[in-house]
């Protein structure tokens, strides 16, 4: 699960590819490499670990050459070290990969009898002694790289360049995404058209199964079974430009205080200011068609999308399926007619999501993406997008593109409720005008700092903790132990408040913080029974609330945080920052890598 990147250049090839490979290395960072064509021969320059240690290696010795590949590697197969770094290959020929090759252990076996020596643990290397072994036997790069593919099982995006062939890269996709770009006497392949934005706006998209054949003058595509074919080339609207802190410490703390804008700006484009009607441009169907929705997502998109069942059957009254789309794939549950499937994804490139995309078409559901980034591979192949517009988001733990998913939901949920008949339009009015406080509610829970520093001090030398909500608030509890988990490296769990005492109550003593989602509303009284509950076993109840839903609570709570009153309906987006700002300053005061934390990638593109 990596990004790659190719480039027939007319200067250095090196600083272009590592420029490059900074704008995907949302896609892991657990080591990086670039090989260049140099007087004919492959050289190689690798290093362990994030981008920067290969920056360094460059910055003291320069790595000619104008043609070459790079990747930087979130590793699967092979433990993150330089020397299972990629590119990965032979003097004939070397290869940069994402995805994985699932045969590679039959392959390596069948090459190893061949005389094929590997230097890697990888299954990457597969590829490239394949591919070394068909030149060995004579064939043509083309020829030796079209005869690969072929035996290939898995899921892969490929560059490949070699020896002798200074003006030649082949690259192929099957499961992974890979772009080509056109520049001026110039050629390029990219893992998506960010990495190509400074570079060219002119971008083909390979589909699955095709390969391509890029020289300076061009590229030839070519499908599964070796037959030309024509692969338009667009016109990227993607802005490369690089985006910074911003005066910010770590890109997280600039994203959580981007919240306000965001959240106004998605209900800018979803809600009609004079009629507070919500606005659902070009949805894949007709929504007062819709009789059920499947909602699809991994991680904390995930999360995003279990509140956003909740609004849907709460508001349009439709029953609501979700699960998370590793699962969603292979349980491949039987897709009723009328249903609208829903994929909820910052990226749009997350591979579980993008098989769950794959099984709803091939069972001829329309598809509706929530995705934050426009010209993804899940923006390109759904049938309709409902656009999150968060703007780039660069920590690897989602903050604002994750309440931009809640902002978008739950007008989903409105606006299918209002073409249902199940919301009138005096209610929708009064929930589209408790959306479109919010931001000016965020804008006072960033400013709470003084609490937010006193709960992270107590969260911070917790072993384990647990977060409870009920309703929607059972998704903001996953999502704040979501964030402990990723950022603080702290054991967290959450429960629907009313579970904990089928089983996780036992856990509970004084050294285990009980974070509570209990805002006032229809559920409050009974989230307060459970808080009771662990209060009476010595539970350390840092409760989460407004003013007057704490005031019932400050007795048994050992930490309040006081939140803006709002109606129920939209809390879920506000607390959703709470938990996440006390996530982040739990990092902060543990010194941990905020922003890139250990064993993670922004976008995980593998299964
Ligand atoms: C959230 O903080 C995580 N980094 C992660 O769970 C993420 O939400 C998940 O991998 C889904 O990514 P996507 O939204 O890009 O599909």
């Amino acid at each position: 699960m990596c990004g790659i990147v190719g480039v027939i250049g007319n200067g250095p090839a090196a600083p272009v590819i590592l420029g490059a490979l900074q704008r995907l290395e949302y896609r892991g960072y657990d080591s990086a490499g670039i090989a260049t064509l140099v007087n004919g021969h492959i050289e190689r320059r690798r290093a362990e670990g994030k981008l920067a240690n290969l920056a360094a290696s460059l910055a003291r010795t320069a790595l000619a050459g104008s043609t070459g590949i790079g990747h930087t590697r979130w590793a699967t197969h092979g433990a993150p070290t330089e020397r299972n770094a990629h590119p990965h290959g032979t003097a004939r020929v070397s290869i940069v990969h994402n995805g994985i090759i699932e045969n590679h252990a039959e392959l390596r076996a069948e090459l190893e009898r061949e005389g094929q020596e590997f230097t890697s643990e990888t299954d990457t290397e597969t590829v490239a002694q394949l591919v070394d072994f068909n030149l060995r036997r004579g064939m043509t790069p083309i020829e030796a790289a079209g005869a690969a593919f072929g035996r290939l099982h898995g899921a892969y995006a490929l560059a490949m360049v070699f020896a002798g062939h200074p003006e030649l890269m082949i690259g192929a996709q099957f499961g992974a995404p890979l772009a080509v770009g056109y520049g001026q006497h110039e050629m390029f392949l990219g893992s998506d058209a960010l990495a190509l934005a400074p570079l060219t706006r002119r971008v083909a998209y390979l589909r699955d199964g095709d390969w391509t054949v890029v020289t300076r003058e061009g590229a030839a595509f070519f499908d599964a079974e070796g037959a030309e074919v024509t692969r338009e080339i667009r016109l990227s609207s993607v802005a490369g430009g690089g985006v910074g802190k911003g005066g910010y410490r770590h890109f997280m703390e600039k994203e959580l205080h981007e919240h306000p804008a965001v959240i106004g700006d998605t209900l800018h484009r979803m809600v009609d200011p004079a009629s507070r009607a919500v606005m659902l441009p070009g949805l894949a169907m007709d929504p007062a068609a819709i009789e059920r929705v499947s909602l699809v997502g991994c991680g904390g998109a995930y999360y995003a999308a279990l509140a956003g069942r909740g609004w849907i059957e709460e508001v349009a009254r439709i029953p609501a399926d979700i699960d998370v789309a590793s699962e969603f794939r292979y349980r491949a549950p039987p897709m009723a007619a009328g249903t609208l499937g829903v994929l909820v994804s910052q990226s749009g490139e997350t591979a579980d999501t993008l098989a769950a995309l794959k099984y709803l078409r091939h069972a001829g559901t329309p598809v509706l993406s929530v995705v934050n980034v426009a010209e993804s591979t899940m923006a390109r192949e759904s049938d309709a997008v409902l656009q999150t517009v968060a703007g780039p988001e660069i920590a690897v733990a989602s903050t604002k593109a994750f309440t931009a998913q809640l902002t978008v939901l739950a007008c989903l949920a409105l606006g299918i409720g209002r073409a249902r008949g199940t919301l009138h339009a005096a209610r929708e009015a009064e929930l589209t005008a408790a959306l479109l406080q919010v931001p000016a509610a965020a804008a006072l829970v960033l400013e709470d700092t003084a609490t937010i520093q006193r709960v992270a001090e107590r969260l911070m030398v917790a072993r384990d903790v647990l977060y409870l909500g009920r309703g929607t608030c059972f998704a903001i509890a996953l999502e704040g132990a979501l964030k402990l988990k990723e950022i603080c490296y702290i054991h967290a769990e959450a429960y629907a408040a009313g579970e904990m005492k089928h089983g996780p109550i036992a856990l509970i003593d004084r050294d285990v913080p009980v974070v509570a989602i209990a805002p006032s509303g229809p559920l409050f009284e009974k989230t307060a029974s459970n808080l009771q509950e662990a209060a009476a076993r010595g539970g350390q109840l840092i409760v989460l609330s407004d003013a007057e839903g704490a005031a019932k609570l400050r007795r048994i709570a050992v930490e309040t945080m006081v939140l803006p009153r709002v109606d129920p309906f939209v809390a879920p987006i506000l607390y959703a920052i709470a938990v996440q700002m006390i996530a982040y300053q739990v990092a902060v005061l543990k010194g941990t890598d905020v922003d890139q934390p250990r064993n993670l990638a922004k976008s995980v593109t593998v299964e």
